[in-house]
């Protein structure tokens, strides 16, 4: 596990090259080498190009190749390591019953007004001790590794007081220090509001404000704050408060925006100049116009639409305004129990009317702009780190034509083979 590895051969190298979020038109463009190679070194991508002028390279710098793993590309497809840039993997508990309410016909905010949805992962994740979520957050980062995930974002959200969001982030800590997965993460101390707080949320977000953020930031526990701004829950002005107080710590924002009800989330996103907005089921055409101008990624969760049995996000006529979309899964407990990429791929191209390729760009160099990190990954280029799955067949088309099933073979992390599917899945070690 050196971190030196040399792939040729690939029948189809998916570069998705470039360094920052890709726009509409942009967003078709996958930048591919036929019969490629890549040469990481120590972990890090050194070169790029055709089989041939990669090795013509490699000769010509006297490169002693002994001391690089090989994998043998021919008739695969290889692409940047997929970037999950919304989930909430760390929770205790999980909510199955409701699951069963909302197949008969109980919604999603009405099972959360009776102390239901998220306040029941709450009562649970408060309970459970550290060691209990890294032992669940190992299994959910093997499964996510398994589709090609390598780096995913997660939030915290399911403490609600100091003690518990601070837990969940120390646990994503820990996960990213002792897991082949990095993860990106995010405080979402206003996910929800706590049974003592109904009523006052002005008081809570002066909580969260005062007496957890500074914590969150003196400690550097996330890179993002978030909020689930929608109606019956935190509103424009509480959300505005609190991500602009985040925002000058110097934390990058996000919000849950216009998930449920349209309440102007996507133009609060574009005023606050927002990493990402998620979700954006019902936001405006104006919002989204605003979105784009402001530079904001929209990522959408596909899944959770699915599983809510809402109506999906616009990411057509997204990607026609010139907005640059994102696609994650929003795993969680509640309202989308998944990490499957295949189910993401299927739901945006069957559904959503996203064409595969740009299917492609949302779920790698777009998710890794989602995460403010196009500069590190979600592409292959040379001084980017080396993450890259293997696919089992020869094209990236086969991902969303293979309905429902990984097509990854192989996964790379840092230039280390962490996942083969021919060799019984995740490597340890
Ligand atoms: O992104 N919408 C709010 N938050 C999550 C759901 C969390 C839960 O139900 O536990 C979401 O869908
Ligand atoms: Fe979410």
């Amino acid at each position: 596990m050196n971190g030196n590895l040399i792939i040729k051969n690939a029948a189809e190298l998916v570069t998705c090259s470039g360094f920052s979020a890709k726009k509409g038109d942009q967003m078709s463009d996958l930048k591919i080498i036929p019969d490629g190679a890549v040469v990481i070194k120590e972990g890090m991508i050194e070169a790029v190009g055709t089989t041939q002028d990669v090795f013509a390279k490699l000769e010509r710098n006297n490169t002693d190749v002994s001391g690089f793993d090989i994998i043998d590309a021919a008739n695969r497809a290889v692409l940047p390591g997929f970037v999950d840039s919304h989930t909430h993997f760390v929770f205790g508990g999980y909510r199955a019953d409701e699951f069963s309410w909302r197949l008969r016909g109980d919604s999603y905010m009405e099972i959360m007004s009776r102390g239901g949805g998220i306040l029941n992962t709450v009562q649970a994740t408060r309970k459970a001790a550290m060691e209990e979520l890294v032992q669940l957050g190992i299994k959910r980062l093997d499964s996510m590794l398994s589709f090609g995930v390598t780096t995913v974002e997660g939030k915290s959200g399911y403490g609600l007081d100091g003690d518990t969001e601070i837990k969940q982030l120390e646990v994503m800590a820990h996960l990213d220090k002792i897991h082949y997965v990095d993860i990106a993460p995010t405080f979402l101390g206003a996910h929800a509001v706590p049974e003592a707080y109904k009523g006052k949320e002005d008081e809570f977000i002066e909580f969260i404000i005062s007496d957890v953020l500074p914590q969150v930031v003196e400690r550097e526990l996330a890179e993002f704050c978030d909020i689930f701004c929608e109606q019956n829950v935190f509103s424009i002005a509480q959300s505005r408060r609190l991500l602009t107080s985040a925002k000058n710590l110097g934390l990058g924002i996000k919000l849950h925006a216009d998930e449920i009800v349209p309440t102007g989330g996507a133009e609060l996103a574009a005023e606050l100049e927002a990493i990402s907005a998620d979700h954006l089921l019902q936001a405006s055409a104006e919002g989204i116009r605003q979105m784009a101008a402001a530079g904001v990624v929209a990522n959408l969760l596909p899944a959770t639409a699915f599983s809510l049995k809402e109506p999906y996000a616009g990411g057509r006529s997204m990607i026609d305004s010139n907005c640059a979309v994102a696609l994650a899964t929003d795993f969680n407990p509640g309202s989308c129990f998944t990490e499957s990429i295949p189910l993401i791929f299927a739901l945006a191209t069957l559904y959503m009317d996203i064409t595969t390729e740009e299917a492609v760009t949302a779920l790698t160099i777009n998710a890794a702009a989602a995460i403010d990190r196009a500069k590190t990954i979600g592409s292959l280029d040379v001084g980017k780190y080396g993450d890259l799955v293997v696919l089992e067949y020869p094209s990236y088309k086969f991902i969303p034509y293979h309905i429902g099933i990984s097509t990854v073979g192989k996964v790379v992390k840092k230039g280390n083979l962490v996942f083969d599917k021919e060799k019984g899945g995740v490597r340890y070690c």
